[in-house]
Parts: structure tokens; C-alpha cells; sequence
């Protein structure tokens, strides 16, 4: 990660983890985003839709932070890359797809929930991990024993899965963690709905969380 983008994710603290089926529904998504005032999505890389939508959002919002997720192997890290998204995401840490991020110019955050994971991103210079799936891998009391042997290195995490409005805090807390991710604000089924107004409602309310001391 390129130390402005990792500025801009410790600003805002929240990234939005995206699933989108119809790329139609890209820009009036990020318009809901925007309007909360969150300048930072990430779409995953798991329907169809996700290349366009990436590709939609480059060209109408260069306001925004564009990452791609779920990033599994090269083709769909070029693929991300070439549609304009400027950082990827992986649930996992796979050291080819992190380095093929690197040749084309995508900075990248793999996911990791064990030591030993952390230390093979380490060994790979990654230092902005995903910590994937949060609540399922033992949540912030894992995170903090995970601090413990690592937090001197630099490393910081953003843990995703299962973090919402009323858990988000317990995670921002702890000072190895950069940001959180979750859908719980862009779900399916608001999406499907079009329900920009309570996408926009829930952002802000994730936002306002995060800001409170
Ligand atoms: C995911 O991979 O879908 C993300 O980690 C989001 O998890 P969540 O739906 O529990 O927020």
C-alpha cells in the first residue's frame, strides 16, 4: 500500500465491502457513499458485474478510493487493475497474486488470521493486512494477541466479517488497527431495493462511529 492510501483509509476507518450484481447499480452506489462522505469502496471480484462496475466507478469518480476485493489469482488482479481500481484486497495471502499485484502497479492487502500468516506478509513487505474472517477467527481478543509480537514491526490490520455498527468500535480501539470492512451499510438486499437513502444512512452512522474518541 502506497502510504497516501493507507492516509486516506486511517482517515475515514471504514471500507465498504461490496457485492455488486449489476453494474448498473455501480454509480448510484457510490453516490450514496459520497454522500454519507466516504471516499473509499472496495468491489469484490465474485459476480460478473464486478469488472464494469470497477470500471464505471473509475471513470465518473476519481474522488473516490477504488479498491478491488476478493482477488483470487493474476488474471483478476490485471483484470482489477486494468478497469481502474487503484488497490486489491484478498481474503488470503497467495505470494503470486501479491506479486503480480506488484508488476502492474496495484498496491495490494492480502487477508491473514494467523501468525504465521503475518509473518509471511511480513516477509513479502505487505503491511496493511485484512484480517479475514474477523469475528469467526476470534475478533479483537485475537487481534490484540496478534498485536502483542507484531504491532513493533509497523504492521496494521483491517479486520472484515461480521464487524457491524455495534462492534466497529471495539475494533477501532486497538491501535494496530487501521480500519474495519463490512457490508453491513451496502448489503444486498438494499442494493436490490435501491435504497441509496439508507446506504447513505448507515455510511454516515458507520462514520460517526468510527470518529468518536
Ligand atoms: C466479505 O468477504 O464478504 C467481507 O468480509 C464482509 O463480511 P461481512 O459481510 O461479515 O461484513
Amino acid at each position: 500500500m502506497l502510504p497516501n492510501m493507507i492516509d486516506r483509509i486511517l482517515a475515514k476507518q471504514i471500507v465498504p465491502v461490496v457485492v455488486l450484481d449489476d453494474a448498473e447499480k455501480a454509480e448510484p452506489l457510490a453516490e450514496a457513499l459520497l454522500a454519507a462522505d466516504l471516499d473509499i469502496i472496495e468491489i469484490t471480484f465474485r459476480t460478473d458485474a464486478a469488472e464494469e462496475s470497477i470500471r464505471r466507478i473509475a471513470k465518473r469518480f476519481p474522488e473516490l478510493l477504488l479498491g478491488a476485493g476478493t482477488l483470487l489469482d493474476n488474471d483478476q488482479v490485471k483484470r482489477a487493475r486494468d478497469a481502474g481500481a487503484v488497490f486489491g484486497l484478498a481474503p488470503g495471502l497467495n505470494p503470486k497474486t501479491i506479486a503480480t499485484a506488484r508488476e502492474v502497479g496495484l498496491a495490494f492487502s492480502p487477508g491473514v488470521m494467523t501468525p504465521s500468516e503475518v509473518e509471511q506478509a511480513l516477509s513479502l513487505d505487505c503491511k496493511l493486512l485484512k484480517f479475514f474472517p474477523a469475528e469467526a477467527a476470534g475478533g479483537v481478543k485475537m487481534l490484540k494477541s496478534l498485536a502483542g509480537p507484531y504491532a513493533h514491526t509497523g504492521v496494521k490490520f483491517t479486520p472484515t466479517g461480521g464487524i457491524t455498527a455495534g462492534n466497529l468500535q471495539d475494533y477501532l480501539k486497538l491501535p494496530v488497527v487501521a480500519a474495519i470492512g463490512g457490508s453491513w451499510m451496502v448489503n444486498p438486499a438494499l442494493i436490490k431495493d435501491n435504497n441509496w437513502s439508507e446506504i447513505t444512512r448507515l455510511t454516515r452512522e458507520a462514520l460517526d462511529l468510527a470518529a468518536q474518541p
